[in-house]
């Protein structure tokens, strides 16, 4: 395969991938004990072990294992009592399912920009949509690719403004702020364990609190709201949200490997650093005193005067080599010609279609959507940094193959494809 400057690499037989399920056996074993013993549905030893072994993990007194972590997002919503036409807070740059539980409950949100120092939301920005919209009753912040976020701080705003917390740790498990498991910070918290989670049940979440109280709705909730009586009786909205004891057992059997797919996937972050320390790019940053990532995905960000030519459209992309400059778009099509799987940085909600017309606050106001923050020159703030710092870094920035299962010689064949491409 030839990248832009007609270097040869040869592409992997097998396809490297982002982050890919890193099972166990002992899965195997807990999935064939419920086959044997026919606990196939909602209930069963392999949700209660789960349940048990997370909160226990993560240091909350109850876990409630749900069908995704969407659906437990969406019991975070319920239970902060959204109502239709309430304005919320939500991170902007992360994962549409941040916000679209919330949506399910007729919020209208507001997007909070982005900050350079763990790539979350800003508190800054956080504080000053609290005096454009001192009304907001809820903030949904995501600790984006497995880095806790400002958490003191975005907990203290919330307190400060009398409003609920509720913590995204989909991507963040097993990571720590302040010596604390990320899942702890808000008043209502969802994990995840989607198909390309730290663990995974190929799907499956959980809602994690300390309140006997939310873990009992969540339970009913996400059972139907079936009530207790001899027939079935509902009194209440439900859903279909519990896990399967089968999805369980694949998670229960990775549990005990959560340690160990953390420091494989430090492995990588830290090798990635090292071959890039004299590459003109930085690492996704992560405050290194107060927080211990999980780190779920490795990323990568183009300095400014390193950037060459890349413009995006909605759907489509196109740059132009120059010699000593690269772009997400130059690299992530070097690292897919020796099949490998990179990926954009999470486009800001801000920017997405469905959401373009929700409100935006940057850390100096009302901000407002711009493509190519850094390209075509948008806003500027007072700092002389862009102010649209969700869209300067998904300009920049990309994610690169972190499958813990990715050999040294494989990472180095990709390190070689990204230098190749300031060549
Ligand atoms: C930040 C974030 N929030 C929420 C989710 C939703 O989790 P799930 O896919 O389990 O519904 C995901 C992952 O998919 C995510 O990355």
């Amino acid at each position: 395969m030839f990248n832009s400057n007609n270097n040869v690499f040869e592409p992997f037989e097998k396809k490297v991938y982002l982050s890919s399920p890193t099972p166990h056996i002992e899965g195997m074993d807990y999935i064939r004990e419920a086959y044997d013993t026919n606990w196939l549905s909602t209930v069963g030893a392999n949700i209660d072990a789960i349940e048990e072994d997370i909160a226990s993990k993560v240091g909350c007194k109850y876990a409630v294992g749900l069908a995704s972590g969407t659906a437990a997002l969406h019991m975070c919503a319920r239970l902060a009592g959204i109502k239709p036409g309430d304005k919320i807070f939500s991170s902007d740059m992360t994962f549409d399912a941040t916000v679209n539980p919330m949506v399910y409950e007729g919020a209208d949100p507001v997007f909070i920009d982005t900050e350079y120092d763990t790539w979350c939301m800003d508190p800054v920005a956080l504080e000053e949509a609290f005096r454009l919209y001192p009304e907001v009753k809820v903030v949904v912040c995501a600790n984006l690719y497995g880095t806790p976020a400002k958490l003191d701080e975005i907990r203290d705003i919330c307190s400060r403004h009398g409003a609920a917390l509720i913590e995204d740790a989909a991507e963040s498990l097993g990571a720590t702020y302040k010596g604390r498991q990320t899942g702890t910070f808000g008043d209502y918290n969802a994990i995840s364990f989607n198909g390309n989670k730290i663990i995974t049940g190929s799907a499956g979440g959980m809602f994690l609190t300390d309140s006997i109280d939310d873990a009992n709705k969540v339970r009913k909730w996400s059972t139907q709201s079936r009530e207790n009586a001899p027939w079935y009786q509902h009194e209440e909205l439900g859903y279909n949200y519990r896990i399967s004891n089968i999805i369980a057992g694949f998670i229960r059997g990775q549990i005990p490997y959560l340690d160990e797919h953390i420091a494989a996937k430090k492995t990588i972050y830290m090798r990635y650093k090292e071959a890039f320390a004299d590459l003109p790019v930085t690492m996704n940053p992560y405050d290194e005193v107060n927080s211990e990532p999980n780190f779920w995905l490795s990323c990568i960000m183009v300095n400014e005067d390193a950037m060459c030519r890349q413009v995006r459209s909605e759907r489509d992309a196109l740059f132009t080599a120059e010699p000593g400059k690269s772009c997400p778009t130059e690299i992530l099509n070097a690292i897919g010609s020796i099949n490998a799987e990179g990926r954009p940085i999470w486009k800001p909600m801000h920017m997405q279609p469905i959401y373009r017309n929700c409100g935006f606050v940057t850390r100096e106001g009302n901000g407002r959507a711009t493509t190519n923050a850094y390209i075509n020159g948008g806003q500027v703030g007072k700092d002389g940094r862009p102010l649209d710092v969700g869209m300067d870094i998904f300009d920049r920035g990309l994610c690169l193959p972190s499958d813990n299962k990715m050999t040294e010689s494989q990472q180095d064949r990709i390190i070689q494809v990204v230098r190749a491409c300031f060549e």
